[in-house]
């Protein structure tokens, strides 16, 4: 395995930090500058973290080069920015029909792809619908889903709630996708070791990223019992791949409202452990 890991000689100060952060004991001193173990060449997850945490930019692998890093700690948002973050995100049920920019969409899912997994092995795929005519055609596929299980009582006790979807859906009210005009659903392989904490933080770093940028976006249980439950066949219709792990869907597009301050909900449950 190539690591393509390379040390720049004028700007490395032989500190060993990179040493020291390696999870897996990769890198050693050899003898003055930092060079890999090539016994321990396979251990590499990809972390990056010699790249992160060199002082001087001295440290490139696996082709990426420091300079093409964000800097830190300077690009960071405040505590304050990311505490009125969490608490003034919302739930958003009401959105403008125009769709976002593509490249709107492609920024957020890219930056959401640096969202941690279990095994740094980033397989997350989130299946995306960005253009009007598609969402609309998907709307209708899945409410005329409902409609059958309706009809062919298919609906267990605890679906009953579909039946009202489809009769408000008949009376020009949609409780379900709410008129959003963009979905999005992640999925993993099988093979994941970690593959719903993995979709559950990609899609709770998609929804506060998505605040940050003023969009809107509804994390939607009803979409993933309609489709989990009922209509089944809608995950071949997104493409998704038969083996995946089926994850959590967001709605998502720009808000017809706005929220002029914070819900006031700051209870907290905890359990305090104290040993000695
Ligand atoms: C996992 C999850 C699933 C949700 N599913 C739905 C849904 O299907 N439909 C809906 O209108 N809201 C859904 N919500 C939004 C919650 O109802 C919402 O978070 C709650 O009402 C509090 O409002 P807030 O998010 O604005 O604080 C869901 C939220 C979460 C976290």
């Amino acid at each position: 395995m190539d690591l393509q890991f390379t040390i720049d000689l004028d700007l490395c100060i032989q500190c060993g930090a990179c040493i020291d952060d390696c999870p897996f004991h990769i890198i050693e001193m050899s003898p003055d500058y930092p060079a890999l173990n090539p016994t321990r060449i396979h251990h590499c997850i990809q972390c990056q973290h010699c790249l992160a945490v060199c002082p001087t930019g001295a440290l490139s692998i696996l082709g990426f080069k420091p300079e093409n890093s964000l800097p830190l700690p300077e690009s960071l948002p405040s505590a304050q920015q990311m505490a009125a973050l969490i608490r003034g995100r919302r739930s958003m049920r009401r959105f403008l029909p125009d769709p976002l920019d593509a490249s709107v969409i492609d920024h957020l899912l890219r930056t959401v792809a640096n969202a941690p997994t279990g095994k740094n092995n980033r397989q997350c795929l989130f299946t995306v619908i960005e253009d009007s005519a598609t969402m609309e055609i998907f709307r209708r596929e899945t409410m005329e889903g409902l409609r059958t299980a309706v009809i062919e009582k298919r609906l267990s006790e605890g679906q009953g709630y579909f039946r009202h979807v489809v009769t408000a859906w008949d009376q020009g009210r949609d409780i379900i996708f709410r008129n959003a005009p963009h979905l999005l659903m992640v999925s993993v392989p099988s093979t994941v070791t970690t593959p719903d904490a993995d979709m559950l933080i990609a899609m709770s770093y998609f929804e506060l990223l998505a605040a940050s940028m003023g969009i809107g976006t509804l994390w939607n249980a009803m979409i993933r019992w309609a489709f989990s439950e009922i209509s089944t066949d809608m995950y071949q219709r997104l493409g998704i791949p038969e083996d995946h792990v089926k994850g959590y869907v967001i709605l998502f597009g720009k808000p017809a409202v706005q929220y002029h301050r914070t819900v006031q909900r700051d209870e907290v449950q905890i359990n305090r452990v104290r040993l000695a």
